[in-house]
């Protein structure tokens, strides 16, 4: 088990466009997500990018279960490893809804994503993934991939008076000591 330091907003790893994965079902990828998987469930995170733990390569891992205590009331997204990444809306829809990231910890902010999108790309053996989801897998997806370019969720925000501690906006969260 290895827990990986998370970067924080204002590191400049957090800010690079990331590296494409060229090499599936090595030791080297395994061990990368088996270290991110700790790390995402030991900050009881619904989503982890590479970038965050300081590896330039494009891999996600996400997914969350109604004991999240972070994200009590919403919804299963199933455990994902997502490699190289493209994601694709579909329609022109946009929902907003609140967000947080273990790089930005206390705070959360209402950002707008595209509604329905699909995503493609490959789990860590290689083998292809291809969905198309909306709501909240949706922007589980979209907030996870735009590590992958270099973007936290406050660079998506329109509307600022929508961004405060966490503990402030929702005291009834059961917020743990790192977010
Ligand atoms: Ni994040």
């Amino acid at each position: 088990m290895a827990v990986c330091e998370i970067l924080k907003m204002g590191d400049p790893r957090l800010l690079r466009v990331a590296q494409r994965v060229t090499e599936f079902d090595s030791d080297g990828l395994h061990l990368l997500v088996s270290d991110m998987l700790d790390t995402m469930l030991a900050a009881n995170g619904a989503g982890l990018a590479a970038p965050q733990i300081g590896v330039d390569l494009q891999l996600v891992i996400f997914g969350s279960n109604a004991r999240n205590p972070r994200y009590p009331d919403r919804p299963l997204v199933p455990h994902t490893v997502l490699i190289n990444p493209v994601i694709t809306p579909l329609g022109d829809a946009e929902e907003s809804d609140w967000e947080g990231c273990l790089s930005v910890p206390g705070l959360r902010g209402e950002v707008p994503r595209w509604a329905q999108i699909r995503y493609t790309g490959h789990d860590q053996y290689g083998d292809p993934i291809d969905r198309t989801v909306d709501g909240f897998h949706a922007r589980v997806v979209q907030h996870e991939c735009d590590h992958l370019m270099g973007k936290l969720y406050p660079m998506r925000m329109r509307d600022f008076a929508k961004f405060g501690y966490t503990e402030v906006l929702f005291p009834d969260i059961a917020a743990d000591e790192d977010d």
